[in-house]
């Protein structure tokens, strides 16, 4: 979380950075700032409370200038404030820096190195400029300063520090926290993400922990913590720069929600081989084949997809599967098979919490892969192996495309692996794909339906239920988790038939349940289920599949292979759950308190 961006070149550079932290906002839009080189009279600082276009109000449009950084918020350490906000200056406004990340023993180097200095902010941040100015003021140079004090240190940090006496670079440093160098023709830039400065260029290097960066105009040096010079190749950043604009859509999450059947094909393309046979790499497959477990380890949707990919991976590959949310995982670590095969499911490929289980399970040595949407992120990098979701960048904060192309890799990932044992489907994977995308389309054609679903159930309600049997209640927990977070209705998902063991209670007159009745095996339960909370007053919205469709249903989805339903059964809850924040007014793409990529634990 927290955005960085930094350049230095011949142009504008207020223009660069505002525009490089709208790219980045979806990592935290607390408050925001940059700090520029204003070739008068120095570095020159504008922040703001609140998104980037209030930080535009304050900029003075008129500074002249062709370096600075800047950042955008997802406050961890003080209150969001104009104050809080980066960047943050020395005593003496001498050094000013942009962090994203927790500096852990930040309490602790104030104890031990800053008495008496006066603080202006809550942040951690603040801490850590102060402390390399101190080391300056007993006498080392900038660059030493700066390497000793990411020597002591302790948690994450990618940071971008300007110093008004040499205003000609820009010093650049990350641990754990993901921050790159773009190369351009008489200038550089420094990014958390490529998409911020494809504006700019798309050449980018990327940066290893501890090492210390010097950006200036014409070159980037990279010094590991030896202080040897590193040389290290750019490469391309695969990314299209429409790809990230909205287009004509009105919100990044319609539109994410609208590519799932492009990005459902995409996969297919993308995991198929010259004979159309559904492929993994082989040394993948090896680990999979040789894992007496998998330990399937996410966060929130991801986690939720995870769920699903135990069902295949269990029942096609016939490997038992346990899966974990990443932050409870490292604090309470189950008691672990004998040769087990991690499995982490990350869109961004930069959480924080999963990492941590990356980085802890690694030095267990154990195998580890990563599936993720971000080639060249953190969990891909460390990872011994990465299955990319190829579903373009996800922009807005709820994930929507990513659930769904996570929930398709894992399937061509059991399926392939159960063909390797031998133990091949007894349908054509690929074709039944295909037909869960030409299904998402008919789906997404149809959301007058789903806006009135969602005006009719959920334009003043406080709470609302999802309830499923087997794979359908974990459709339902991505379902609540989607509708919570974007419309801030309490909405919660259970397994069918614990609704009676408690939450039952919760049930009032008009109280909206939405239930899910995809599986024939469990249609007669969930559907008495239903029963049980009508009979308490609920409102019921039950979402069932061509063929297993019963007359008071609300919706009935085209039918899929029944071990695909739950590809085709989010969809309507992504809609549904768009246009009920939609109606109440919620900021869709940027939810309260949330942010896209969650670096921090
Ligand atoms: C919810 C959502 C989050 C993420 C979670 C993990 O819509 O997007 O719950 O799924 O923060 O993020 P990744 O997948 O990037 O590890």
């Amino acid at each position: 979380m927290c955005g960085i961006v930094g350049y230095i070149g011949q142009n504008d550079s207020k223009e660069i950075l505002l525009r490089g932290l709208e790219k980045l906002e979806y990592r935290g839009y607390d408050s925001a700032g940059i700090a520029v080189v204003n070739k008068n009279s120095g570095v020159q600082v504008f922040k703001e409370k609140g998104r980037i276009a209030e930080l535009r109000e304050v900029v003075d449009t008129s500074v002249n200038t062709t370096a600075g950084i800047g950042h955008t918020r997802w406050a961890t350490h003080g209150v969001p404030s104009k104050v809080n906000a980066h960047p943050h200056q020395s005593s003496t406004t001498r050094l000013t820096i942009v962090h994203n990340g927790v500096i852990e023993n930040y309490s602790g180097l104030k104890r031990e190195f800053l008495e008496g200095v006066e603080l202006k902010s809550e942040t951690d941040t603040e801490i850590v400029v102060q402390v390399i100015e101190k080391f300056m003021k007993e006498g080392l140079n900038l660059e030493e300063a700066f390497s000793k004090t990411l020597g002591i240190l302790k948690g994450s940090y990618a940071i971008a520090l300007l110093d008004n006496e040499n205003p000609d670079t820009i010093y650049v440093a990350k641990n754990k926290s993901p921050l790159l160098v773009g190369l351009g023709e008489g200038f550089n830039v420094v990014a958390s993400d490529a998409m911020a400065m494809l504006q700019v260029t798309d050449q980018f290097v990327e940066l290893m922990d501890k090492e210390v960066v010097f950006v200036t105009r014409e070159e980037v040096v990279i010094k590991n913590p030896e202080g040897d010079i590193i040389d290290r190749a750019p490469y391309t950043a695969e990314l299209d720069a429409g790809d990230i604009e909205k287009g004509t859509y009105p919100h990044y999450m319609l539109k994410e929600i609208d590519e799932q059947p492009l990005v459902i094909r995409k996969i297919i393309q993308k995991y198929q081989d010259d004979n159309g046979q559904l492929v993994i790499q082989p040394d993948i497959l090896n680990a999979v084949d040789e894992a007496d477990r998998v330990y399937i380890v996410a966060a929130g949707t991801s986690y939720h997809a995870g769920l699903l990919g135990k069902q295949f991976i269990e029942k096609w590959a016939k490997t038992p599967v346990e899966v974990h949310v990443a932050s409870e995982f490292s604090y309470n670590m189950p008691l672990l098979s004998e040769n087990p095969l991690f499995i982490f499911i990350s869109q961004s490929g930069e959480t924080a919490d999963s990492r941590a289980v990356l980085v802890q399970v690694k030095e267990l040595g154990y195998k580890t892969l990563t599936i993720t949407n971000v080639p060249g992120s953190t969990l891909s990098r460390e990872a011994d192996y990465t299955l990319l979701l190829h579903a373009g960048p996800e922009i807005a904060v709820a994930s929507t495309k990513a659930y769904t192309a996570q929930i398709a890799v894992l399937s061509i990932l059991a399926a392939v692996t159960a063909e390797r044992k031998g133990a091949g489907l007894h349908f054509d994977l690929a074709q039944e794909l295909g037909i869960v995308a030409t299904a998402m389309e008919a789906l997404c054609d149809q959301k007058e339906e789903f806006e009135y679903i969602a005006r009719e159930y959920l334009s003043t309600t406080r709470n609302c239920f999802f309830i499923g049997r087997a794979v359908d209640y974990y459709v339902g927990l991505e379902g609540s988790l989607k509708l919570k977070e974007i419309s801030y209705i309490q909405a919660e998902g259970f397994a069918g038939g614990e609704l009676k063991h408690g939450t039952i209670a919760l049930i009032e007159n008009g109280t909206p349940v939405i239930a899910l009745a995809t599986q024939e095996h469990v249609n007669l339960s969930i559907r008495g289920n239903v029963k049980e909370v009508v009979a308490r007053g609920a409102n019921p919205c039950i979402i069932s599949i061509k063929g297993l469709e019963e007359e008071d249903d609300r919706f009935v989805l085209p039918e899929v292979h029944e071990t695909l339903t739950p590809l085709v059964a989010v969809v309507p809850l992504q809609l549904i759950s768009y246009f009920a924040a939609l109606h109440r007014g919620c900021d869709v793409d940027k939810p309260r308190n949330l942010a896209k990529s969650v670096t921090v634990e």
